[in-house]
């Protein structure tokens, strides 16, 4: 930072690069950005926190134009964006990397760059390519398939369209949810790499620990509101945690004694499950019984998705064999809004999905809407649910939401066996504590559940044993008492294996 005598240089420093002053969006009668103001100056790493609803994806949807809000201004480099305009966010610089990617399967890397943009993807855009990918410390092949890549990868393809369309400041919304911790380490490596070159860039996350590890600076939004925008540094999880729920009630970890493991509820042998790269599940032996939480540790794409769906009983393998005494089965998806929910839907409707033919609600000829409407209600109050009306369309609620949604719809009917693929992914500290105490409570009741999860923390906390699943076998597995934090971390990854 030298002396001020060059005036453009002077004042974009002291005012950021980007400015947004006075966001205000509602929807209906919900608040979600209530003037909010966000800074963001040249090559800095600047997370954005909440809790579930606290209007970060609102507040990112202005920024990159997909939102018109109802008040307020952005300004990029002193010069004031269009609204509402994803064009003109893009031309000013600003881009959003997605928790989904939107990314083409079939293309290689470099025709997924390039995708939207001039230029074609011939040899001279793969060495572009290639070497924005070396600057920014990827490896990546620009001539791979998208298909073939891991999730870490695939979100490196995802910052590499940005970088090539020389945008500069980069928005990463919840961008470690997916990734294992090596895996998050060396996206932050990236991450302080592109900053030192001067992009600025926006990170969103649910894992206070992360703030600290990356992050320069910070933004709290509450209920819609900027509580906190300062430097991280001198802040801890503890005061951020406070600082975002606004009480010192953070919720936290969960009691774990041991369950009491009984008869068998689920038998996976010999099963074997085809995929198109490393997906399939190969000659898989394990058994779930009731009162104990199996926690299924690895990194994604290592066969998750496979075994949650053979063991919930929604795909049948090529081999081998599933078995289950359960008389109920509890399913939670990943991948929640396609897989489990159904968007346009209310959330009284999502909520009574399974149960449209039962008794209780329906006559052959007619559904009793009063009793759904009633069961809605009972569920939104239990399960914290983030709505003021049972009327509400699913797909407007925040991720949080979408997953107490889920939740209360797959545990209300006392399983036996519950299915739980990621269920604390992208949930705030609170949120996360719910999700993990109903798990340990059925369990408790004499459920068997199966927790698969890339967080490893999560598994060790709540396992009553420990299977570490690797390219779709298991290659390392711990009871109680015998957790090695360490072994299983290298497992993970495919090494120190017995
Ligand atoms: N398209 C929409 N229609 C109606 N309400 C919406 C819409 N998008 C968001 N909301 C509401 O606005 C509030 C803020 O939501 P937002 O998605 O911005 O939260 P968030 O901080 O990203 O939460 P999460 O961590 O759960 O993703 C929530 O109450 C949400 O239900
Ligand atoms: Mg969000």
């Amino acid at each position: 930072m030298g002396a001020a005598s060059d005036p453009g240089a002077a004042s974009d420093a002291a005012r950021g690069v980007l400015e947004a002053r006075g966001i205000t969006k509602s929807f209906g009668d919900r608040l979600a950005n209530d003037h909010v103001d966000l800074t963001v100056h040249r090559g800095e790493i600047r997370a954005l926190l909440g809790e579930n609803g606290a209007g970060k994806t609102t507040l990112i949807s202005v920024l990159c134009g997909q939102y018109q809000p109802d008040g307020g201004l952005v300004t990029v480099h002193g010069r004031t964006l269009t609204l509402g305009s994803p064009r003109a966010a893009l031309q000013a610089g600003i881009g959003v990397v997605h928790q989904d990617f939107r990314l083409v399967p079939r293309f290689t890397v470099t025709e997924n760059v390039v995708l939207g943009t001039k230029a074609w993807g011939g040899p001279k855009d793969e060495d572009t390519v290639a070497a924005q990918a070396s600057a920014a410390g990827f490896r990546l092949d620009p001539r791979a398939p998208a298909w073939a890549l891991s999730v870490g990868e695939l979100q490196q393809l995802a910052i590499l369209k940005l970088l090539f369309r020389g945008l500069e400041i980069l928005i990463l919304d919840e961008p470690t949810a997916v990734l294992s911790p090596p895996q998050a380490a060396e996206l932050f490596k990236s991450m302080r790499t592109l900053a030192a070159a001067g992009k600025s860039i926006i990170f969103i996350t649910h894992r206070l620990r992360e703030v600290g590890a990356v992050a320069s600076e910070v933004t709290i939004l509450r209920q819609g509101k900027v509580v906190a925008d300062r430097a991280v540094a001198g802040l801890d999880a503890q005061q951020m945690s406070v600082l975002m729920i606004g009480s010192s009630d953070a919720g936290g970890r969960v009691e774990t004694r041991p369950g009491a493991a009984g008869d068998v509820v689920l038998r996976l042998e010999a099963v074997t499950v085809e995929g198109r790269s490393v997906r399939a599940l190969d000659d898989m032996h394990l058994e779930v019984r009731r009162g104990e939480i199996v926690g299924v540790a690895g990194i994604s794409g290592n066969g998750q998705t496979a075994l949650a769906e053979v063991a919930a009983g929604i795909i049948r393998p090529v081999s081998g064999r599933r078995e289950s005494a359960a008389a109920a089965v509890a399913y939670i998806p990943e991948d929640r809004l396609n897989r489990g929910l159904v968007g346009a839907m209310s959330v009284t409707d999502n909520l009574a999905l399974r149960r449209y033919t039962s008794r209780a609600m329906s006559h052959p000829l007619w559904i009793w809407t009063d009793r759904m409407t009633a069961l809605a209600r009972r569920l939104i109050d239990a399960f914290n649910i983030p709505v003021r009306k049972p009327s509400t369309r699913v797909a407007d609620l925040s991720g949080g939401g979408l997953q107490r949604v889920l939740l209360a719809r797959e545990l209300s009917e006392q399983p036996d066996l519950i299915i739980a693929a990621q269920p604390t992914r992208g949930l705030d500290v609170a949120s996360a504590a719910m999700v993990r105490e109903q798990l340990v409570r059925h369990r408790d009741r004499g459920a068997g559940v199966m927790l698969i999860s890339e967080d490893l923390d999560e598994v060790l906390e709540l396992s009553d044993r420990v299977l570490v699943l690797f390219k779709g076998a298991v290659v390392g597995e711990y009871s109680r008492g015998k957790l090695n934090r360490a072994e299983i971390g290298l497992r993970m990854g495919g090494e120190g294996a017995a």
